[in-house]
Order: structure tokens, then C-alpha cells, then sequence
């Protein structure tokens, strides 16, 4: 059961408020029966109508979690014909869309739901949910540059806020670096410029972690659904704007 407000701005027909004041106005009916404001309803076994109209029943919500292989784009559908996120999962019934995005060039942990809420929820910059990538970079980074990825690299859309940065390795005879950096905004292409920024360019980018869940046991280009619990996390971070996926430390 849920507030009838709530079911009525899921369903897209108007915001919260609006859809109050619909009901204050008398325009809403459960089951035939006009309803009243702090009513509430159960949106998949009861008939609710605004202005003699029904809503749409409530589609399921589903929740996976992408291994992302390079060279397919985070978009529902491409005007180009490009391979999607989407070619990688199965066919399912409802719209799910990429909660965020990675690059074409990038591989990693991609969530897909058909829950706008939460997929809001997490992208709200408020939230400060954490990503971690692990960059495969040119050449081999300072200290003082280590420390200006923490600090907050200048972009042309502003100083990037602290992240984390480590070191993995460095490959002498590549002449490259692994680093593992965490970062809980999600500027275009960030690390990418971020590391270009400080004189090291990216070869190859992985999200390996988002929200403080991982790729562990999902191969390259396979999923898997999240479950109950993974689910009730996301949910308590989408709408807490101080623990950010830290939950790991
Ligand atoms: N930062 C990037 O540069 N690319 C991505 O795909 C994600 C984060």
C-alpha cells in the first residue's frame, strides 16, 4: 500500500503536489470510490482513476547489474544502429535504462533498472554516491600529481571534488601505470580528463565498483539481478545525501 500521491506521480500523470491537490479536488477514485488526501492504494490489485481515466498498472521493477564490455554504448537505443547495453541483457518486458553512464571506451559495472525513482535517486549529485574505476595510464605519476588527483584537478567545467587515488602498479617495460581512483560525481568522461589533466593520459578504462557493489563472479558482458537486500541498500542511499556507498569504508 502506498500513498495515493506517490502511486499517481509514479505513474507519470503529474507531480506529488499536483496530484494532491487532484485529490483534494475529488478527481481520484479507488476501486469507484472517490478518495481522499493521506488515502492510500495498492496499485497492482486496485483500479485508480483520475478525471474517470485509469492509471496504468505499475510495471515490476527490475534491477540488473552489467559487466560492460568496450565498444557497446550506455544508451536505450542508438540513432546509428551502435551495439547497446541493452543488446547485452534479455529481452525483457519493461524500459530499463543505464543508471548513468559509461563511456563507449569503458568497461565495467553498469546498473540497468525501470526504476525511475531510484536511477534519480543515485544520479542526484547530492548523494555522493561512489564510483571506482581502474585506469591503465601513460607513463608514471608523481606524488604532487597523485595528490592533485585527490585534492581536485582543474577541468573546464570546474575543480573536480576530493577523490581518492592509488597507485596499483607500474609496468616499467610499458611504461604505464595501473591506478585505482574513487570519485562520487559524474562529470562527462571524468577520469579520463582528470588523468589527461595531469599529464597522463587513459588506455584503458573499468568501473569496478559503484555504490559499494562489485563485479564479483559477473565475467566480462554477463549480468546478473540484484537482490532484495542489494536493492533495499540502494534505496537507503538514494535518499540519504551523507553515506554515499561508503559502507565498504
Ligand atoms: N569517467 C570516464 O572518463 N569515463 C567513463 O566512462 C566513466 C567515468
Amino acid at each position: 500500500m502506498e500513498r495515493l500521491q506517490k502511486i499517481i506521480s509514479q505513474a507519470g500523470v503529474a507531480s506529488r503536489r499536483t496530484a494532491e491537490k487532484m485529490i483534494e479536488e475529488g478527481r481520484v477514485t479507488v476501486d469507484g470510490v472517490v478518495a481522499t488526501l493521506g488515502a492510500q492504494a495498492d496499485a497492482a490489485s486496485q483500479t485508480i482513476c483520475v478525471d474517470g481515466k485509469p492509471l496504468k498498472k505499475a510495471e515490476a521493477h527490475v534491477y540488473f547489474l552489467l559487466n560492460k564490455p568496450k565498444g557497446y554504448i550506455s544508451t536505450a537505443k542508438d540513432e546509428r544502429g551502435r551495439k547497446t547495453v541493452l543488446d547485452l541483457l534479455p529481452e525483457v518486458a519493461e524500459r530499463i535504462y543505464p543508471v548513468g553512464r559509461l563511456d563507449n571506451g569503458t568497461e565495467g559495472l553498469l546498473l540497468l533498472t525501470n526504476d525511475g525513482e531510484l536511477m534519480n535517486g543515485l544520479l542526484h549529485p547530492a548523494r555522493e554516491v561512489w564510483k571506482t574505476y581502474v585506469a591503465q595510464v601513460e607513463g608514471r605519476l608523481t606524488r604532487a600529481e597523485l595528490q592533485t588527483l585527490r585534492n581536485g584537478v582543474a577541468l573546464e567545467d570546474g575543480v573536480t571534488a576530493p577523490a581518492k587515488a592509488r597507485v596499483l602498479d607500474w609496468d616499467d617495460r610499458q611504461g604505464r601505470t595501473k591506478l585505482e581512483i574513487s570519485i562520487h560525481e559524474g562529470k562527462n568522461r571524468q577520469v579520463r580528463r582528470m588523468c589527461e589533466a595531469v599529464g597522463h593520459p587513459v588506455q584503458a578504462l573499468k568501473r569496478t565498483e559503484f555504490a559499494g557493489l562489485s563485479l564479483s563472479g559477473v565475467k566480462r558482458g554477463e549480468h546478473r539481478a540484484l537482490s532484495e537486500d542489494e536493492v533495499a541498500y540502494l534505496y537507503e542511499l538514494a535518499k540519504d545525501p551523507v553515506s554515499g556507498g561508503r559502507r565498504k569504508g
